[in-house]
């Protein structure tokens, strides 16, 4: 039984202010025992955030890390050695954001997912298509390359200590939700391509839906057999809609 996952990933957003408000919130949530919750904030707020949720048992990730872990001249970046050090126990690599925005690209993701591992943390891959791919029919082969280019540069066996989060990008921040059968035929796909490597591996790794997740539509997404929790972006800014969607994902 895989456990479920729900995922805060706060994107750029939060002052000093702001983070300690939500953080009250989610501290006086009633959680479901049965599920692993985090918060992903900015990298900058990461030590507040671990500050204010010491004793609390929703961890703290950050959304991005170096190429290279360890310490090094790499002026403007933060190291995953560093933000274990700091308390992060997650990391997310390869945020649609940051593949498009960014211009980060496979071989990129490939060593930070590296760097990740190497400096203990977990890392939280995320692969999703455009909506020109969707359209296109490419979806299963965007989301297969996304996933294959780890596969084959670091074995299936990185999967072992790490969690999918399949994210299509025109789901994201548009109000716009793949359909739990949608969301259903891409997380089977990724399991089954685990699958045909290990089938150990491909039954023990944690898929998470991405895009548009809130209370009102988690239960149905969280419901599906290969869809074992959700990374949420807006709805995570709201403790009580955030508390909502975690206990969907308990039930
Ligand atoms: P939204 O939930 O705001 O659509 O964002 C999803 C996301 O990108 C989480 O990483």
């Amino acid at each position: 039984m895989r456990r479920p996952m729900v995922a805060g990933n706060w994107k750029m957003h939060g002052t000093r202010a702001s983070v300690a408000e939500l953080i009250e919130g989610l501290a006086n949530l009633a959680l479901p025992g049965g599920v692993d919750v985090a918060v992903f904030p900015p990298s900058l707020h990461v030590s507040l955030v671990v500050d204010c949720l010491e004793g609390q048992s929703i961890s703290v990730g950050a959304q991005n890390c170096a190429p290279q872990a360890g310490q090094g001249a790499l002026t403007g970046e933060v190291s995953s050695t560093q933000l274990a050090d700091a308390g992060c126990k997650f990391v997310l690599v390869g945020h649609s954001e940051r593949r498009q925005i960014m211009g980060e690209s496979n071989e990129v993701l490939n060593r930070k997912f590296e760097a990740a591992q190497a400096a203990g943390l977990i890392p939280i891959l995320c692969i999703g298509e455009t909506l020109e791919e969707r359209e296109a029919g490419k979806t299963l082969e965007v989301v297969g390359q996304q996933l294959g280019s780890i596969i084959e540069e670091l074995g299936i066996g990185a999967f072992v200590n790490a969690v999918i989060a399949y994210e299509p990008v025109w789901a994201i921040g548009t109000g716009l939700t793949a359909s739990p059968e949608q969301a259903q035929e891409v997380h089977a796909a990724i399991r089954a391509q685990l699958k045909k490597e290990n089938s150990e591996v491909a039954q023990g790794v944690r898929l998470l839906y991405g895009g548009s997740v809130k209370a009102a539509n988690a239960v149905e997404l969280f419901g599906m057999p290969d869809i074992d929790g959700g990374l949420i972006g807006g709805a995570s800014l709201n403790a009580d809609e955030f508390g909502a969607i975690i206990r969907a994902a308990g039930n």
